[in-house]
């Protein structure tokens, strides 16, 4: 996915094994990856998305500092999810274009809800 400066948006993921949970993995392993994309690879942002009911998932977005952007559709589970982006060095919430989150990217028909 791009944003509207025409910069690759990088789409974090994270999935654990139950056993694994609770011991503040997910975020040491995301920080990780994070300082990798925008030191390394030079990503601008990265984006990340939940299921609206995964408490977990959300909190680990907001500890690593994402922001919330909008609700797009998520074809595969047949619902809006809520959608994160975190802003390296290079980037501004600004340059975020509409329909760039991984519904789209993935020809779901991912649609942004806040009108944008
Ligand atoms: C989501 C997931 C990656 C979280 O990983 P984790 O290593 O257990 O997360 P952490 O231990 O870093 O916990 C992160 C925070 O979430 C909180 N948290 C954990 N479970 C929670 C729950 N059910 N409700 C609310 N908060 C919860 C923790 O207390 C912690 O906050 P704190 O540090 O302020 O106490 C892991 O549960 C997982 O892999 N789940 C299955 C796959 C999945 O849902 N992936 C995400 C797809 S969107």
């Amino acid at each position: 996915m791009w944003d509207a400066a025409g910069s690759e948006i990088h789409e974090l993921g994270f999935h654990l094994r139950p056993k694994y949970w609770g011991q503040g993995l997910a975020v040491e392993a995301a920080r990780a990856v994070i300082a990798f994309s925008f030191e390394t690879i030079g990503a601008k942002s990265l984006s990340a998305g939940h299921h609206p009911k995964n408490e977990a998932s959300k909190k680990v977005l907001e500890k690593l500092g994402f922001r919330y952007t909008h609700d797009e559709f998520f074809a595969a589970l047949g619902m809006d999810i809520p959608y994160y982006l975190l802003t390296g060095p290079g980037g501004t919430l600004r340059e975020y274009g509409a329909g760039t989150g991984f519904a789209g990217e993935r020809g779901a028909g991912g649609q942004r809800r806040d009108g944008h």
